[in-house]
């Protein structure tokens, strides 16, 4: 959700703020500020809409000298609309203090009436208003003092970044269920949501746990617990990723860049991990002996978005190859609908950044359940890498645009390593069978190259439906979840309607929709049903539909039965969404080209959603 940074050293803050905030845009980007410290006095500068408001602002309002300590914020908004008074940084009353918030403040509504009744004036309609009124209030010349004080009264999420300009010199950070990083400098320090407003100036990073307090300077770090007091010792990081994986490369948009740099990224996630001559996997993450992946009874797979769509995927991979029951579930929904759980049920988290809250949310109540967790994350260090038992990461780097790409791809490889493993060692799949996929799965970048040397017809077919009001995605098996998500993928993007349907139901509601305006992209490759998915089409074409088909470029009759063909290359079918998935993201995406959309920060979306 929102972005924080925080800077103190010797450099320009300001530059080191609007350089993080730029990386952090994709959290939310309805509006951005930044406060900063000259001479003991609070300097403020917000502005509405994308961050390069703030630098117009900035260059007609600049400021008198440099500062070398200061806080930022882009913001997605939860309560209040986007405003330049909703915008973060916010203060109290006296302007002495200065602070940016993300997460949401539960009580906020009974403590903001308390202030008020008081005589606080408050001038935005935030939740993060009070925690700077009630600093203040509680301040006595010690900010760690009075920020503890503060802390212990709210309910809810944070992190915070919070300056003073009695106490020049320090940032003051807690984290409380929102992510928090510290990234260590030297005679520099900072202070950010995630990794990648860091890696610019550091790969030394701190990541702070739940009821962390931190007392930051140009040259000291302190950490302590909000409640007791007590210093708390936290290993410093060394991160792996750089700086120039954040960085465009000549690609127009993150998107496109992320998906030609699937080949790459299946390749690096599963390299190490898998051996197709020898028949073997390994994947050293996960200690669970053979006797204990025996004793897995049923396993739940949960996430939310586009990690949702993978872990529908995996179902069929699991019950297949491992004949393991394997339920998914939306994340938001998982502890709400009371699972019966216990210790020999396996609870699969997916999540590209590890930190979106409904999943986090459904990890501790698996824990609080005594089942096992592993966590499927990409970035590393994430608060679900820290908090399940097992993590395995996708090395996919820092994925940038708000549309979730190469972790899908990513996400996917860990999955089929990871049912085949477990199907080996069950006893379910032959050592021939686990070398013949694993091959099949060797050779998924290469296929992936081969189809994206050639894309321009893809463009070609965007240029004839961008202008459609509605959109039709259809596939069964494995590949009924891309079709999921290539209608979600055009939505986001696009913000053309498209809807995801298992082919077999179009006749129970969907064909209802089915005219000559209604182009229906079907999913049409080489399967056990393929037979049955040409019948759709059928039934589809019958109703004036226009269809185009991602199919085998082995197909020769299929160019008949649909209107466009998009070839892919042939692959088992269980591989198979790794392939079909790309097309229907490059038609996304030069759809929403064609209709000039804001292709890496669609509206209203964002990448990390870290509230409930
Ligand atoms: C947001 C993003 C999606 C992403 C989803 C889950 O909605 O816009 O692209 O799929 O969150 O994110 P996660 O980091 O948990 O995979």
């Amino acid at each position: 959700m929102c972005g924080i940074v925080g800077y103190v050293g010797k450099k320009d803050a300001v530059e080191v703020l609007l350089e993080g905030l730029k990386k952090l845009e994709y959290r939310g980007y309805d509006s951005a500020g930044i406060a900063v410290i000259i001479d003991k006095e609070l300097h403020i500068r917000r502005s509405v809409g994308k961050l390069c408001n703030l630098e117009e602002n900035l260059a007609k309002n600049p400021l008198s000298i440099s500062a070398r300590i200061g806080i930022g914020h882009t913001r997605w908004a939860t309560h209040g609309r986007p405003s330049e008074e909703n915008a973060h940084p916010h203060t109290d009353s006296t302007k002495n203090i200065g602070i940016v918030h993300n997460g949401i403040i539960e009580n906020y509504v009974e403590l903001r009436s308390k202030l008020e009744k008081n005589g606080k004036n408050f001038k935005s309609e935030t939740d993060t208003e009070v925690i700077a009124h009630l600093i203040k209030k509680h301040y006595n010349n010690n900010l760690l003092n009075a920020v503890q004080k503060t802390l212990s009264e709210l309910g809810g999420s944070y992190a915070l970044g919070i300056i003073c300009m009695n106490e020049p010199d320090k940032i003051l950070c807690a984290r409380h269920n929102a992510p928090l990083i510290i990234g260590v400098g030297k005679g520099e320090n900072f202070i950010a949501s995630d990794i990648l407003a860091l890696l610019p100036y550091t790969r030394e990073m701190i990541f702070l746990e739940n009821g962390d307090i931190a007392e930051i300077t140009a040259d000291k770090i302190v950490i302590k617990d909000i409640k007791d007091n007590n210093i708390t010792t936290r290993e410093i990081k060394s991160v792996r990723w750089d700086a120039m994986q954040a960085k465009k490369d000549g690609y127009k948009h993150f998107m496109l860049k992320e998906i030609f740099e699937q080949p790459r990224t299946i390749e690096d996630t599963f390299r190490g991990r898998i051996y197709p001559d020898e028949g073997k996997v390994h994947i050293e993450e996960v200690k669970l002996k053979e006797k204990d992946i025996k004793k897995i009874s049923n396993i739940y797979i949960v996430a939310c978005g586009t990690s949702y769509h993978s872990a529908l995927v995996s179902k069929f991979l699991f019950e297949n190859f491992t004949r393991i029951p394997t339920e998914v579930d939306i994340a938001s929904e998982f502890r709400y609908r009371a699972p019966i759980l216990n210790e020999n049920i396996l609870v699969v988290v997916i999540s590209q950044s590890g930190e979106t809250a409904d999943t986090l949310a459904a990890l501790r109540f698996a824990k609080s359940r005594n089942c096992q967790t592993l966590a499927v994350c990409n970035v590393v260090g994430s608060t679900m890498s820290r908090e399940a038992m097992y993590v395995i990461y996708t090395y996919c780097g820092p994925e940038i645009g708000v549309a979730s790409t190469k972790a899908f791809t990513g996400q996917l490889t860990i999955l089929y390593i990871l049912a085949l493993d477990w199907a080996y060692k069950r006893e379910t799949l032959a050592k021939n069978e686990l070398k013949t996929y694993l091959k099949e799965l060797w050779e998924v970048p290469v296929k992936i190259s081969k189809f994206l040397k050639n894309t321009e017809f893809v463009n070609d077919i965007a240029k004839l439906f961008a202008h459609k009001r509605d959109f039709l995605y259809l596939g069964r098996h494995v590949n009924h979840p891309v079709a999921l998500e290539g209608a979600l993928k055009l939505k986001e993007i696009s913000y053309i309607h498209a809807e995801g349907y298992a082919a077999g139901e179009m006749k129970h509601g969907p064909i209802a929709l089915v005219d000559e305006s209604m182009p229906i992209v079907v999913i049409a490759v080489k399967s056990k049903v393929y037979e049955k998915i040409i019948s759709n089409i059928e039934e589809a074409k019958a109703r004036g539909a226009t269809i185009i088909a991602v199919a085998n470029e082995s197909d020769k009759e299929i160019k008949h039965k649909s209107d466009h063909v998009i070839y892919v290359p042939k692959t088992d079918e269980f591989v198979s969404p790794l392939i079909t998935v790309v097309p229907l993201q490059l038609l996304a995406y030069y759809i929403a080209v064609l209709l000039g959309r804001d292709i890496d920060q669609p509206r209203n979306l964002a990448k990390s959603v870290t509230v409930e």
